[in-house]
């Protein structure tokens, strides 16, 4: 009987093991959907990894060119799901060649429905076959979403599961983003069901926050502030090996026309994406870029490519950072860090520049601290608390250091 517990308990530990090492910090790339959407293709996407070498990203951490929907060509005559020829003409596992050869990992999407939700071929009942033509491929992540199958959780969780299983015996270390958009409470299940992140909302849209729906009936959807709203409470389920993914980052895109440009993404302020940049690091999402990395400004650089940020997304004790201080101007979360360290991050919601004072006492922290400023990479204080002035939709984040 001690020794049946023993394997079970070895089992479970395996299993968990297995999920942190897919993914123990949050995963980081650029993805196809927000700049290319239906016109993706091996040659740009070749461009695109190239960019992510030249311009520094790949040595800032970030990894995955994840391709999403519109890749695919329906299925061969044995059933086995292909490219669409025009886009890939070398094919998918020639693409991953390129891609690895960089050092990078390539991700690629499909859906738990016959259709994906551009209304391209889908992997549902096909789950086995498709997970075995992804490794044989060099797939290193699959992006698996959710339009046109049936809205109850059960069935999301069946799917989800059926998925994660091929995956995991298709032979390759395959990571598992699932994408039902939050609407199933997914931070209860889709880490036992398999995945290593999970969507919280629906799509990202390149704007500050959605605007009144009942007057402007065309423009929902969700923006910066919205989603960091939706993952506030949801810190506790988020950790190594499962997080909750806010989506791709908008930074860089300034509204350009594409999915994001829809329902109101008119584009944002650079403070805006500094903010979603911090918060998205802070809050352990995935970090997705999704703008043009071979035209990107000093600006756009300086906010993607910001180490000490990017630090605080990929540290290792992987929390969620707690919003401790929230009203309708000031929001303050705080995250600690694997060396004993706390990131903090004071975000001012309103539209209009405010002078704020932070005690640190009030968030929990109770000594004395040097405090850094992540953007400035300056130190600027020491003590337990913090007074300045933070501008409009700005976000600061500053590391806290035991004094
Ligand atoms: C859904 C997902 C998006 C994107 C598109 C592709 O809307 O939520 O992130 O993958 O499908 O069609």
């Amino acid at each position: 009987m001690r020794r049946i517990f023993f394997v079970f308990v070895a089992c479970l530990f395996l299993k968990v093991s297995n999920a942190q090492q897919l993914s123990p910090t949050p995963p980081m790339g650029w993805m196809s959907w927000n700049f290319f959407a239906e016109k993706v293709n091996e040659k740009e996407l070749k461009e695109i990894a190239d960019a992510m070498v030249s311009s520094g990203m790949a040595k800032a951490g970030y990894q995955y060119i994840f391709i999403d929907d519109c890749w695919q060509g329906g299925r061969d005559n044995q059933n086995n799901i292909i490219p669409d020829p025009i886009k890939f003409p070398s094919g998918i596992k020639a693409l991953a060649d390129y891609v690895h050869s960089k050092g990078l990992k390539l991700g690629i999407y499909s859906d738990a429905a016959p259709l994906t939700c551009a209304g391209y071929t889908a992997s549902l009942n096909f789950e086995e076959q498709d997970a075995k033509i992804f490794a044989a491929w060099g797939i290193d992540y699959l992006k698996y979403d959710y339009c046109g199958a049936p809205s109850d959780s059960n069935t999301a969780k069946i799917r989800y599961k059926k998925m994660a299983d091929a995956l995991r015996n298709s032979g390759r270390d395959i990571a598992f983003g699932v994408c039902e958009w939050g609407l199933r409470s997914p931070w209860l299940w889709a880490a036992q069901a398999g995945g290593q992140l999970w969507r919280i909302t629906g799509d990202v849209r390149d704007k500050w926050k959605n605007l009144d729906t009942k007057r402007h009936p065309n423009q929902s959807g969700y923006g910066i502030l919205d989603i960091v709203d939706y993952n506030a409470p949801l810190y506790p389920y988020a950790g190594p090996g499962h997080w909750n993914d806010m989506d791709m980052l908008v930074v860089g895109m300034y509204g350009k026309k594409g999915p994001s440009g829809d329902l109101g993404g008119v584009g944002c302020t650079d403070i805006e994406y500094q903010t979603q940049m911090g918060l998205w690091s802070m809050m352990c999402s995935p970090l997705a870029t999704t703008n043009d990395l071979r035209n990107m400004n000093d600006k756009t650089k300086s906010i993607l490519l910001n180490e000490e940020i990017i630090a605080i997304s990929q540290d290792a004790l992987g929390k969620q950072a707690e919003r401790k201080i929230s009203n309708d101007t000031l929001n303050v979360f705080v995250k600690p860090l694997a060396n004993g360290d706390y990131a903090i991050a004071v975000l001012n919601r309103s539209g209009a520049t405010q002078t704020f004072t932070i005690n640190f006492t009030d968030l929990g922290l109770n000594d004395k601290y040097e405090i850094k400023d992540l953007w400035q990479h300056k130190i600027i204080g020491n003590g337990n608390k913090w007074k300045g002035i933070v501008e409009g939709h700005e976000t600061k984040v500053f590391r806290l250091k035991n004094k």
